[in-house]
């Protein structure tokens, strides 16, 4: 089948198949599922880095369908989260996961001024977590013992664009410089000279000095977790759109050749590029994910260079399709095999952001994504 007809036919399967979920869905905000039911995180964690994910899946539906549903239901959950909003301790690098899917995308669309007003206390308060000296965004929060004040993590490229978004929207360039300067940190030391990227790197958060990198959801100290080459891919070109700065686009450029090098025969992602063959680890939210990014990336290239990018995020769709894809009406989620870190016991679950980058690569190559970063 070729490319063309295959995007046509996914397309009516997602909206075929969130109808029917989004009404049994209805009260909760999901994360994975249980024998093919969506649970409720937020009865868990009302502070989940992921809970936002359900609105832009919201959002991006209501944006291809027009059906009320999704928008309600993308309504409420943006409410919902402002118990998030008034946690100190559940404000984290993660806002813009949470706010950039909700708030900002209800603002651009509808102007509500409640919804700019959460958004800009979550930038704000991302803002607030740059430590000057080290010129980066502190990942995480600790127990009030400073033992996390210097860590910092590959997954924050993708919360700048909440920082983008402020500064568009106020003109005050603190936003971008906070968002360009940890932007240029991470170049700086999680990109290897090869195009793999750290997860999470260590500095000492009174002189900013670089202690070291750790493994972190990956496989170990040195080996190239897959979820972080695409929040570097994605995020860097993300970073390039707001910015125009060249360095960024050439730094995306570089994770994504050593992320297209490293895409196996058959295009399924495995957790970490340097993982042990045996047992072979999988995680459909990076496939998902380092597809958007790199459709992205080929919107920013010339003619020629597209392709390579194009090509590789449509061999890693077409593979989820054929191998990690639930299109039965009775099961929530879309996307089997997600893996949330490489040494967690539960391996092999669905996982909404999954969802979420899936449905946002189909709908950026059949010309109804709604850009919300
Ligand atoms: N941002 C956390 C993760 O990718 O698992």
């Amino acid at each position: 089948m070729n490319d063309k007809i295959w995007l046509e036919q996914i397309s009516e399967k997602i909206k075929k198949k969130m109808l029917p979920v989004t009404e049994r869905t209805k009260g909760k905000v999901p994360y994975t599922t249980k024998d093919g039911v969506f649970d409720d995180r937020y009865a868990i964690d009302d502070c989940w880095w992921t809970n936002g994910f359900w609105g832009g899946i919201m959002w991006q539906m209501f944006h291809a369908t027009g059906k009320e549903v999704y928008r309600e239901t993308a309504q409420w959950l943006e409410e919902k989260m402002d118990v998030n909003l008034m946690s100190s301790k559940g404000m984290d690098h993660d806002s813009g996961f949470k706010w950039l899917p909700t708030a900002v995308v209800n603002y651009r669309l509808h102007g509500n001024t409640e919804s700019k007003n959460r958004a800009m206390l979550a930038a704000d308060n991302l803002a607030g977590r740059f430590n000057p000296v080290g010129k980066f965004i502190r990942a995480w929060n600790d127990d009030g013992d400073a033992s996390k004040a210097g860590w910092a993590i590959i997954d924050c490229m993708m919360n700048l664009p909440l920082l983008y978004w402020a500064y568009e929207e106020t003109k005050d360039p603190r936003y971008m410089h906070i968002a360009t300067m940890h932007a240029d940190t991470v170049m700086e030391h999680f990109v290897r000279a090869d195009g793999s990227v750290k997860h999470i790197c260590e500095f000492n958060p009174l002189t900013g000095e670089y202690i070291k990198s750790q493994g972190g959801q990956g496989y170990a100290h040195g080996s190239s977790w897959t979820r972080g080459q695409g929040w570097a891919l994605y995020g860097f070109t993300i970073s390039y759109m707001h910015t125009k700065d060249k360095k960024y686009l050439n730094c995306a450029k570089r994770v994504a050749n050593y992320f297209i090098a490293n895409i196996p025969e058959d295009g399924l992602i495995p957790v970490d590029f340097r993982q042990p063959e045996e047992p072979r680890r999988l995680d459909t939210t990076a496939a998902a994910l380092a597809a958007c990014g790199l459709i992205e990336l080929a919107n920013h290239l010339v003619e020629t260079d597209k392709k390579i990018y194009l090509n590789a995020a449509m061999k890693i769709l077409r593979a989820l399709d054929e191998h990690c894809c639930n299109w039965f009406l009775d099961t929530d989620n879309i996307l089997e095999k997600g893996c949330a870190a490489y040494h967690f016991k539960v391996q092999e679950q669905a996982i909404i952001y999954g969802d979420y980058y899936f449905i946002e690569a189909i709908w950026k190559l059949t010309n109804q994504e709604l850009f919300i970063w």
